[in-house]
C-alpha cells in the first residue's frame, strides 16, 4: 500500500497551550475518580509506591517516545504507524480501538458528573440508585456526547485549545479550594498515614504491579495514540523533554491530591475506602453536604470532576476524528462517524446501572465496570506495549530523534527502557498476574 501524504498539519498556537492540553488529557476522571478507588482496593500506600514507580519507569519513557515520534512524524496515528512499520498501518487499530472503548464509557461517567454538578447546585443530593432508576443519567451522558461531538468538529485552535484554556483554571481553582478545606478535617492525618503505610506483601504482588502500570498509563494517556496525536501538532523546535516532565509531575501530583481529599472525607465520615467505582457518587456527596459550606463544596466537587473529564474526553475524540478524517475527508463527517461508533458501547454502558436494562451486566458485573476493569484494565498495558514496540523497534529514526529531544545521559536509558525493559516487564507481569 502506498504512503498517503498527510495534508499540512495544524500546529499548537503556543507551546504552553500544548502542555496545558496534555495535562488536560492526562488529568481526568482517572485522577479523581479511578485512582482513589483503585488505591483503596489495592492497599493504599503500597499501591501509591507502585503507581509512582510505574509513572517513573513506564509512563515517562512511554510519554517521551510517543511525543517524540508524534513530533517527528507529524501525521495522524494511522499514517504515523504506516511510516514507522513500513505499511503495517493496521497496528494503529489497537490504540485507536482502545480510545473508542475508553471514550464510550468515559462519557457515561462524565454524564453522572454533569447530572450531579447540576442537581447539587441547590445543595440537594439524589442517591445514585435513585438517579440511575430513570432516564436522567443516560440523558446527561448524551449531553456529554453532544458536547464532545461539537468540539471535535472544530479545528484545534477553536475547539481543543479553547476548551483547555477555559476549563483548566476552573479545575485548578476548585481543587485548591477543596484541598484547603480538607486540611481542616479530622480525617486528614489518617488519610496521610493510609497513603504512606507500606506493606511489602502488597508491593510485590504481580497483580498489584500490573494494576499500578495500568493506572499510570491510563492516567498519563500514553500508549493510546493520544500523545502521538498531540505531539504531531508540535513545531520543529518544541521542547519535548521538559514538557513531558511537567505533564507527568502535574498528573501524579493531582492524582495524589485527589486521593488525599477523597480519603480525608472517607476517614472523617467512616466511609470504607474500598467502596469501588460509585464511591464518588454515593457516599462522598452526602459527606460533603454535612460539612460546613457543604451546599457549596458538593457542587464544586462535581464541577471539578466534570471539567477534568471534558479535557480528557476531547483528547480521545481528537485522536479518533483525526484518523477517521483520513477516510471521510472532513472533520464534520469524521465526528459523525465517531458518534455512531461510540454509540455501540456507550448505550450498554449508560444503561449498566439502570433497572430499565438489568441485562447489561456481564459475568454479573455492570457493563461499565466490566469495560473499565476487564477490557481496559487488561488491554491497556498490552496496547502500550504494541505502541512503544512499534515506535522503538519499527521506526529507524527513533534513537536519532530521542538524541535531539533528551539530555545526552538520558538517551540510552530511555531508549533501552522503552525498547526492552518495559515490554518484557509488562508481558511477564501479565502472565504472572494471570496465574496468581
Ligand atoms: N488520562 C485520562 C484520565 O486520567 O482520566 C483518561 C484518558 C485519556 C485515558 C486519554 C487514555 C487516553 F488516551
Amino acid at each position: 500500500m502506498k504512503i498517503i501524504p498527510s495534508p499540512p498539519r495544524a500546529t499548537w498556537s503556543r507551546h504552553w497551550v500544548f502542555i496545558l492540553a496534555c495535562i488536560g488529557s492526562a488529568v481526568g476522571l482517572g485522577n479523581i475518580w479511578r485512582f482513589p478507588y483503585i488505591t483503596g482496593l489495592h492497599g493504599g500506600g503500597s499501591f501509591l509506591v507502585l503507581y509512582l514507580a510505574a509513572v517513573l519507569f513506564v509512563g515517562i519513557p512511554a510519554l517521551l517516545v510517543e511525543l517524540t515520534a508524534g513530533k517527528a512524524l507529524r501525521a495522524e496515528a494511522v499514517n504515523a504507524f504506516r511510516k514507522m512499520l513500513r505499511d503495517k498501518w493496521w497496528v494503529s487499530a489497537l490504540p485507536l480501538a482502545l480510545c473508542l472503548l475508553i471514550l464510550s464509557y468515559y462519557l457515561v461517567i462524565m454524564g453522572w458528573t454533569l447530572f450531579y454538578a447540576f442537581f447539587s447546585l441547590g445543595g440537594n443530593h439524589i442517591p445514585f440508585s435513585e438517579a440511575a432508576s430513570g432516564w436522567a443519567l443516560p440523558l446527561a451522558g448524551i449531553a456529554c456526547l453532544a458536547l464532545v461531538e461539537l468540539v471535535s468538529r472544530m479545528d484545534i485552535k477553536d475547539g481543543l485549545e479553547k476548551v483547555n484554556i477555559y476549563l483548566f483554571p476552573i479545575f485548578f481553582g476548585s481543587l485548591v479550594f477543596i484541598l484547603l478545606h480538607s486540611l481542616t478535617l479530622p480525617g486528614f492525618s489518617e488519610a496521610v498515614s493510609y497513603l504512606t503505610t507500606i506493606n511489602m506483601g502488597e508491593v510485590t504482588s504481580p497483580l498489584n504491579i500490573i494494576n499500578a502500570i495500568t493506572q499510570a498509563v491510563f492516567s498519563l494517556s500514553v500508549g493510546m495514540a493520544v500523545m502521538l496525536t498531540y505531539g504531531s501538532y508540535l513545531g520543529k523546535k518544541a521542547d519535548v523533554f521538559h514538557s513531558s516532565l511537567a505533564i507527568a509531575v502535574s498528573d501524579a501530583a493531582i492524582a495524589i491530591t485527589g486521593a488525599l481529599v477523597i480519603f480525608t472525607i472517607s476517614f472523617t465520615f467512616s466511609i470504607p475506602v474500598s467502596s469501588g467505582p460509585q464511591l464518588a457518587f454515593e457516599s462522598l456527596p452526602l459527606a460533603f453536604l454535612s460539612l460546613e459550606y457543604g451546599e457549596f463544596l458538593m457542587p464544586l466537587f462535581f464541577i471539578l470532576l466534570l471539567s477534568a473529564a471534558i479535557t480528557s474526553a476531547v483528547s480521545l475524540s481528537e485522536t479518533l476524528v483525526d484518523n477517521l478524517k483520513i477516510k471521510t475527508g472532513s472533520r464534520r463527517t469524521a465526528s459523525g462517524a465517531m458518534l455512531l461508533l461510540l454509540l455501540v458501547f456507550f448505550i450498554p454502558s449508560a444503561l449498566s446501572y439502570s433497572p430499565l436494562a438489568a441485562d447489561f451486566t456481564l459475568n454479573g458485573i455492570p457493563f461499565l465496570e466490566f469495560m473499565d476493569a476487564e477490557i481496559v484494565g487488561r488491554l491497556a498495558p498490552l496496547v502500550v506495549v504494541a505502541t512503544i514496540v512499534s515506535i522503538t523497534w519499527g521506526w529507524n529514526g527513533c534513537r536519532r530523534e530521542l538524541r535531539k529531544a533528551l539530555p545526552g545521559f538520558l538517551v540510552s536509558p530511555v531508549y533501552l527502557m522503552a525498547k526492552y525493559i518495559v515490554p518484557v516487564a509488562i508481558l511477564t507481569l501479565q502472565v504472572l498476574g494471570f496465574f496468581s
